[in-house]
């Protein structure tokens, strides 16, 4: 999907360079000598960010989800629903503040299907689209499977400490549904050196959970680390994932006829 959408927007020629890239202006110094300037084109920026959605790892189902589009009214608890996609929407207003103190968001609800990682995508479309920001979305478990495969691997493609500083190092990261993993030592030393590098560099990391940050599973320094770098909301306990699965089914079975 993204690809096609990469290779159309280098196909289409922009209108406004007419594919250069760039944009000339002329000014008149205090001589009335005019004098060519080049800026770089604003469609320059659009592709940059195109290339970015694409490697950015967010799944399909959420790569053209937005803040504005959370429906609050499929909750049934749509008060706290409201609360926290005005809390996503004003995080994006006030992003640099964030940014300067390097404080993500972390989601969590006990309850499957709350809305966490579509809301956690849609805030990284939004900072692609308003910073061309390098986002990048893993979840903790194909992380941690991705650097299990490397090892015996001598002729791997990617080596673990490729993955770990690609990881480490992205501007805006989502780790999705961190404390679904099997806790250990192992575990703990992969997350602690990358948190321990995003927190000193005051890298934005937004997580999902199905548990609190207290309850997480993993070593104290980790949480303490998590604690500090990200401000804890709590998704209503519900599953819209369920509310819109039935919808769905129902409106099938009239087309069945049951
Ligand atoms: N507020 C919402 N507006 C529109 N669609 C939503 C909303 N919340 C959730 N959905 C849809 O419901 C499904 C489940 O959402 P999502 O994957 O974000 O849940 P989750 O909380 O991350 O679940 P899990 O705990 O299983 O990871 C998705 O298809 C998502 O698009
Ligand atoms: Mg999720
Ligand atoms: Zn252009």
């Amino acid at each position: 999907m993204m690809n096609t959408l990469i290779s159309d927007a280098a196909d289409s020629v922009c209108p406004i360079c007419n594919g250069t890239g760039f944009v000339t202006t002329w000014q008149k110094d205090e001589r009335g000598n005019l004098t060519e300037y080049a800026r770089l084109c604003q469609c320059q920026d659009k592709e940059e960010q195109l290339k970015i959605k694409g490697t950015s790892d967010i799944p399909a189902e959420y790569e053209n989800c937005t803040v504005h589009s959370f429906d609050t009214s499929l909750y049934n608890d749509s008060e706290t629903a409201k609360k926290i996609k005005h809390a996503a929407g004003e995080y994006i207003n006030h992003f640099q503040q964030f940014r300067e103190q390097g404080k993500g968001l972390y989601f969590y609800s006990r309850a499957k299907g709350s809305g966490k990682t579509r809301l956690a995508c849609s805030l990284g479309n939004a900072v692609i689209a308003t910073n061309t920001m390098r986002v990048s979305f893993i979840k903790t478990v194909e992380l941690l499977s991705m650097i299990k495969s490397t090892y015996n691997k001598k002729d791997a493609e990617i080596t673990e400490k490729e993955i770990i500083d690609r990881i480490k190092r992205t501007p805006f990261l989502i780790i999705d549904d961190i404390g679904a993993e099997k806790p250990g030592e192992w575990v703990n030393g992969i997350f602690l050196s990358i948190l321990d590098y995003r927190i000193s560099h005051l890298l934005i990391t937004v997580f999902t959970s199905n548990v609190s940050q207290s309850d997480l599973k993993l070593d104290e320094r980790i949480i303490d680390r998590i604690v500090k770098m990200s401000i804890e909301l709590h998704f209503p306990e519900e599953s819209i994932r369920r509310k819109k699965a039935n919808t769905e089914c129902s409106e099938l079975l009239k087309i069945l006829g049951i």
